[in-house]
């Protein structure tokens, strides 16, 4: 711990103690700040502000750094498994073999969901976003689930984080079997984790579904690149829901309804969607030109990070896997194209320079996504399948907390004053 941090206001002078992490910035702890000077902090978008101590995930958005409990993203996407990330971050290490052995046969045999929870998707209709229904499907779970909704129980705690990875794939595939009309298709125990999810998600019943092993493997690097990412809009939602002691499956809806912001997880779809409509390199210039433009509300969808003023690590792997897919498939897609030159306009332009603005994760997910026939509604429920594993993590770390406290953050009001009611007719 380094030096007090000194704090001076209405004439009176402070020290408030500053906490060193392992790598990163330090912090100060402001705790008694309020009770000792009567004033509060003031930071809206949490740009300088640490809201919890953790051990799960390090971001260097100077250096575009991201590691998972000390291990770079780049060596997971490279040799881990969504599963053995899973487990590295909820349990605390890469698993051996037999804890991998373990950890997967558990997950697997939660897989399936309440026989009675299919009769929550008829309730939507065909063309509702697949993201309203995973609010809604995912936040039903606390009313099937009442055994492991003691959240001061370890074993209930880990039940339910077992059970949430579980089941979002089986949820997704489900959200988008009915969008397209085609019967449910259930888990095969006999399948990778993510394997199934592709046969639940593009099998039929009324044939055998073989698993593409090139699929399966950009598939399960795509849910390695989004599992965690620190204190994020979603993961802070989880955080800030579960303490209030609210159950896990209500946690987990509610960062799955932050996530769907484009602003947020919600981006992979928008950047797609912007990717399409520029539609030729010709035009990208014009694109970036509404970018720019302070009277343009348009941004450049999958550019840009609150922490990232480098180049976001897993937009990389995500840009060498579109390599990978398109090659597997021999697949050709001019929006990739287009991808490509428009980041290498927007990495040469002045604004993006002085703004350090670099694409982001959600900059070429869809592309894959799309080529592996996603639609780009279901962009973002992939990304929230992915992020529960990181949303039960944290949450498991606020939980078992000793210090845990309700999250309540304090305003600076600038309302009317105290003033007196005024009945209507003398108004
Ligand atoms: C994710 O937090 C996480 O870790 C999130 C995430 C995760 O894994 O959980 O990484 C996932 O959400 C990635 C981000 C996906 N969102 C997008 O791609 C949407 C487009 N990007 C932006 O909306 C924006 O960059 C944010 C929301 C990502 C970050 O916003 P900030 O940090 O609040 O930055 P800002 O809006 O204050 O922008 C700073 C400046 C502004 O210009 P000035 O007012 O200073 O003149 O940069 C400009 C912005 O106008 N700017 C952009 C831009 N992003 C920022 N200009 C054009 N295009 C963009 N994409």
């Amino acid at each position: 711990m380094g030096d007090n941090a000194k704090f001076s206001i209405n004439g009176e002078d402070y020290e408030y103690p500053v906490l060193t992490g392992t790598v990163g910035p330090d912090v100060v702890d402001i705790r008694k700040l309020y009770g000792q000077t009567g004033a509060f902090t003031y930071d809206p978008g949490f740009t300088s502000t640490a809201s919890c101590e953790s051990e799960l995930t390090f971001i260097d958005g100077g250096e575009g750094v991201l590691l998972h409990r000390g291990y770079p993203i780049e060596q997971l996407a490279e040799q881990s498994s969504f599963m053995e990330v899973a487990h590295l971050l909820l349990r605390g290490e890469l698993p051996t073999a037999d804890e991998y052995s373990d950890f997967t046969n558990t997950i697997t045999r939660h897989t399936m969901v309440h026989e009675q929870l299919r009769g929550f998707y008829q309730g939507f209709r065909r063309d509702a976003h697949p993201m309203a229904i995973m609010c809604g499907v995912v936040g039903a779970l606390s009313a099937f689930y009442h055994d492991s909704t003691d959240i001061n129980d370890p074993a209930q705690r880990m039940i339910a984080s077992h059970r949430l990875v579980a089941k979002m794939p089986t949820i997704a595939a489900m959200a988008y079997k009915y969008s397209i009309g085609q019967p449910f298709v259930y888990p095969d125990n006999d399948l990778s984790y993510t394997g199934n999810f592709l046969r639940m998600t593009f099998g039929v019943p009324a044939e055998p579904y073989e698993v593409h092993p090139a699929i399966e493997k950009a598939m399960d690097r795509i849910f390695i690149l989004h599992a965690d990412h620190e204190q994020n809009a979603s993961t802070s939602t989880v955080r800030l829901a579960g303490s209030s002691g609210a159950n896990p499956f209500a946690c987990i809806a509610a960062g799955i309804a932050c996530l769907w912001g484009p602003a947020h997880g919600g981006a992979n779809e928008a950047a797609l969607n912007m990717l399409k409509e520029i539609g030729h390199p010709d035009r990208i210039p014009e694109y970036i030109a509404r970018a720019k433009d302070k009277d343009d509300p348009f941004r450049l969808m999958g550019f840009g990070h609150r922490v990232y003023k480098n180049y976001d690590p897993r937009a990389s792997v995500m840009q060498e896997t579109v390599r990978e897919v398109f090659e597997t498939l021999k697949v050709k897609d001019p929006v990739f194209d287009v991808a490509l030159q428009l980041e290498e306009m927007a990495l040469n332009d002045p604004y993006f320079i002085d703004k350090k603005l670099f694409p982001n994760v959600d900059f070429y997910s869809g592309i894959i996504l799309s080529a592996i026939g996603f639609p780009t509604s279901m962009f973002t429920v992939l990304f929230a399948l992915a992020r529960t594993v990181g949303w039960v993590a944290q949450w498991n770390e606020m939980i078992s907390d000793p210090g845990q406290r309700i999250g309540r953050p304090r305003q600076l009001y600038t309302g009317p004053a105290k003033r007196d009611y005024v009945s209507i007719d003398k108004r």
